[in-house]
């Protein structure tokens, strides 16, 4: 049996672009536990999904013997133009991003410091894991990965101790982990947060392609939505929201049908500042505290 420890995040806010709308079609690209594409399907639309975990998939097809207009893939939503799509254009695009709840606790994806698993952190079922990178990238490869996605300061110094570390034995467990960063004598800047976070987190993009599968996605996105649509993105972390921001920026338009990406088609931006969870949300969700919502409306 499959917990369902997620609650779907900023789900009114969402709803509020598309109310009195009728019998949408809408592609929710991050199924994860069908929070959002539930509440969908519930106002009268017609929901294609994407996920690339296997749970995802067993819930739709338990969600579809309720809802018989929910179309699901399991597939990276990178990938979107090379599917066999049931619907070719779309009134709303969804990216809720990042992982659930319940990968957060799977103790095999082994994403959270809580739990003293082998170190994986691939949630997306690809080659690459934590383990991999820890014990086999070099000290550039190491260094690039906590500087940029981790925004280590220090992260040479890290990758040195590391390094070194391994030589002795290899590492293999979140635990280990957390031992070595205690050690390195890195000043992590986490006052209020765990002091692995930006490591942890850093592992975690790298090894999903996190900021690779969004940046190809938005590269053709604009193919699957029909005119007047919404693009909603939730981003969990600044280095994603820059990339939607960024995205929403370069490809807005000024006035009627004038674009500034040089191209026939661009955004509205409907959210000149991200909309973030109300505190009724915050109290009840603590994992929605990160959460920013960007939404923009496309013309072409
Ligand atoms: C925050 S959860 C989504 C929760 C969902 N909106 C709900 O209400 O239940 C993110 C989900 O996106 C999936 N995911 C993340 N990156 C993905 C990618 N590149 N391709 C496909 N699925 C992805 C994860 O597997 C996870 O299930």
């Amino acid at each position: 049996m499959i917990n369902d420890l997620h609650i779907p995040i900023l789900t009114s806010e969402i709803l509020s672009f598309i109310k009195d709308k009728k019998k949408l079609s809408i592609l929710d690209c991050t199924f994860g536990r069908g929070g959002h594409s539930k509440k969908f399907l519930e106002n009268g639309h017609c929901v294609t999904a994407f996920d690339q975990d296997d749970n995802s998939l067993i819930i739709a097809k338990r969600l579809k013997k309720s809802f018989p207009n929910i179309f699901f893939y399991k597939t990276n939503f990178k990938d979107l133009d090379k599917l066999n799509l049931n619907t070719k254009k779309f009134d709303l695009i969804l990216l809720d991003l990042g992982f659930s709840s319940n990968q957060l606790e799977d103790k095999n994806i082994g994403l959270s410091f809580k739990n003293n698993t082998n170190l994986n952190m691939n949630y997306l079922g690809g080659d690459l894991n934590a383990y991999k990178i820890i014990n086999h990238y070099n000290r550039e490869e190491l260094q690039r990965v906590f500087y940029l996605y981790g925004e280590i300061n220090q992260s040479e110094k890290l990758a040195k101790y590391i390094i070194s570390q391994r030589s002795i034995k290899r590492i293999s467990t979140n635990f280990e982990l957390i031992e070595i960063l205690r050690d390195s004598g890195v000043n992590f800047r986490s006052k209020k947060i765990h002091f692995a976070t930006q490591a942890f987190q850093a592992l975690r993009i790298e090894s999903n392609n996190e900021l690779e599968n969004l940046e190809i996605f938005l590269k053709k996105v604009h193919n699957f939505l029909k005119i007047n649509a919404y693009l909603a993105i939730i981003s969990f972390h600044s280095l994603e929201d820059r990339i939607v921001k960024t995205y929403f920026r370069n490809n807005k338009i000024h006035k009627k049908n004038n674009f500034q990406n040089k191209k026939d088609w661009g955004f509205e931006n409907l959210t000149k500042k991200p909309i973030t969870p109300s505190k009724l949300e915050l109290a009840e969700n603590n994992r929605s505290r990160s959460a920013k919502l960007r939404v923009g409306r496309f013309l072409n």
